[in-house]
């Protein structure tokens, strides 16, 4: 047999790229694109810095004879794996190729994700999945279920140590919904995802309920719906550019400090605008988004979840450069009452940054839970519970400002000082009391303004007495429970203090497997 060449032998290996790199062919890549799709490689260019991507296994076969398999053979098997920076830092990334067997996931399929997975956890590196697949190969049976299996596993091991986020951009069914449910973060592009555990075709025959699959399970439905997606964008491209800025505020994991944002806004910046943005009337509206953008770096905030639950708002920003999570009550929407949906919308996004050592800045401006038959049946109590579980574990800094109303459990749920608040602050016009002067007044005088002459003066004076004696910060400050009360223009200065204060804070919880957190 004559020796073959370098030449020869290093274009053996140039064919082999190229097949691996074409996917499941010309014809499949345009039925493909056609759809509005872009392929796996194109996902993963705009995720990565340019030129950064290194791609492992591309080689991979299935090992799988049934059904003609043994013909449907695809280097890769139908998803790229490897890594490559964001922003400078190393990010493992799986992105599915739906040319190739609908990107379906059989033995080996799962076996590369895990691979990545793996090291990502090994590595200490976030992991970025792209989630475009007919779910389990059907050919591959129980090697695919198996798969599956690895990856659940994988995905709650890693959960708290290293990033995870999942990109969803074409269909995801059945259990293979679980992988995302269990990461960070879903990323949801407008008409092109799917998550749904039965498809509309089943749910037809079971229930008889007709509804089309973008309804059932699209973009718009998990983020304003279900609550199960956090992120909304209008194309891939913006979706991408979401995840590298998410990346951005977080560390790479659990042993690390996130990087220092980018900055030159003045910590001494004075915003007056603040003393009307909140009316003092207690019963106004406003939209605490304002709030937020006047006193974070630069105006700038990266909201999650801003389609659910919208009466609590969370996210990411920075003060002088220190990365945050932000938890505030959106008082335009629900007066903002704590309920169900947004308990589990902040406890999670509380979890979330305790686990990746972001200090956590509270803006409370709460009325109370919300009250009514279908929150206590459906289960307000435990869901509530969730708020206080999440602050009191979390061990980062906990900077508190009390901006309007701080009523009753609510005032508790929303971090006061006795779940672990390093710091404090409310504004002249907090009331932190039990309840509402009106509420109070009418359960604790009861008896005077039914034996008043007049009932109705008589209710004004003594909801006004109340209101003079309680609704105010000063009882809260005289009792050390706000560490101080301040200007409402001097609210970024004084946070931007209080990070820097708690910056070295080191706090151990006792030792224990884990807790037995509300469900
Ligand atoms: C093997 C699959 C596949 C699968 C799609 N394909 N899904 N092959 N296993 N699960 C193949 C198709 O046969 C087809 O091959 C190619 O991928 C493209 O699929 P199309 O149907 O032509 O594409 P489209 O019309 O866009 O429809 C996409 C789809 C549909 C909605 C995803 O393919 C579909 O319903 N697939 C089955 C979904 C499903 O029930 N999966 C199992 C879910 S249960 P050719 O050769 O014709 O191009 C599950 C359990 C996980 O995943 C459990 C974890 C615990």
């Amino acid at each position: 047999m004559a020796v073959k060449t370098i030449d020869e032998l290093c274009n053996v290996l140039l064919d082999k790229r190229a097949k691996a790199a074409a996917g499941g062919g010309e014809k499949a890549v345009a039925k493909h694109k056609a759809k509005g799709s872009l392929t796996a490689r194109e996902r993963i260019d705009l995720l990565m810095d340019e030129g950064s991507f290194v791609e492992l296994d591309e080689f991979v076969e299935h090992r799988c004879t049934n059904f003609g398999m043994e013909n449907k053979k695809y280097l890769g098997d139908g998803v790229v794996t490897g890594y490559g920076t964001v922003g400078g830092r190393i990010v493992y990334v799986f992105s599915q190729d739906f040319t190739v067997l609908g990107g379906s996931l059989g033995q080996m399929h799962a076996a590369k994700i895990c691979k990545v997975m793996d090291l990502a956890l090994r590595n200490g590196c976030p992991i970025v999945g792209i989630n475009d697949s007919g779910g389990a190969r059907i050919q591959e049976a129980v090697d695919a279920l198996d798969g599956y299996g690895g990856i659940f596993y994988r995905n709650t091991i890693s959960s708290g140590i290293i990033p995870q986020m999942s990109v969803i951009v074409g269909p995801t069914a059945g259990g293979a919904v679980y992988s995302p449910a269990l990461t960070d973060y879903i990323f949801m592009v407008d008409k092109i995802s799917i998550m749904h555990i039965t498809g509309p075709a089943v749910i037809k025959t079971v229930t008889g309920e007709e509804i089309s699959s973008e309804e059932l399970g699209g973009a718009k439905t998990h983020n304003s719906r279900s609550g199960n997606a956090h992120f909304f964008a209008a194309s891939e491209q913006e979706c991408f550019r979401q995840v590298r800025d998410v990346l951005s505020y977080l560390p790479s994991n659990n042993m690390g400090d996130a990087p220092r944002v980018a900055t030159s806004d003045p910590v001494s910046r004075t915003e007056m605008a603040l003393r009307t943005m909140v009316p003092t009337d207690a019963n106004k509206g406003y939209d605490v988004h304002n709030v937020i953008k006047a006193v974070v770096d630069d105006g700038k905030f990266v909201e999650v979840q801003a389609m659910w639950a919208k009466n609590i708002v969370i996210g990411y920003a920075s003060f002088d450069g220190m990365p945050v999570g932000i938890v505030a009550n959106q008082a335009s929407v629900m007066a903002g009452c704590l309920d169900i949906d947004c308990s589990d919308k902040a406890s999670r996004f509380i979890r979330h940054c305790d686990a990746f050592n972001l200090p956590i800045v509270t803006f409370v401006d709460v009325p109370g839970y919300l009250p009514g038959k279908a929150q206590e049946w459906g289960g307000i109590i435990r869901h509530g519970a969730k708020m206080l579980y999440a602050y009191s574990e979390a061990t980062v800094p906990l900077i508190t400002v009390v901006m309007r109303k701080a009523y009753g459990g609510a005032y508790i749920g929303m971090c006061s000082k006795a779940l672990g608040a390093d710091s404090v602050l409310a504004w002249p016009q907090s009331q932190i009391a039990v309840m509402g002067a009106a509420g109070a007044a009418n359960i604790i005088f009861r008896k005077e303004i039914e034996a008043a002459k007049d009932p109705q003066a008589e209710r004004a004076e003594l909801i006004s007495e109340y209101e003079d004696a309680f609704a105010t910060p000063y009882q809260a400050a005289s009792r050390g429970y706000v560490d101080k009360v301040i200007l409402p223009e001097e609210t970024r200065y004084e946070v931007i203090q209080a990070l820097k204060a708690h910056r070295t804070k080191r706090q151990a919880l006792p030792r224990k497997k884990h807790g037995v957190m509300p469900n």
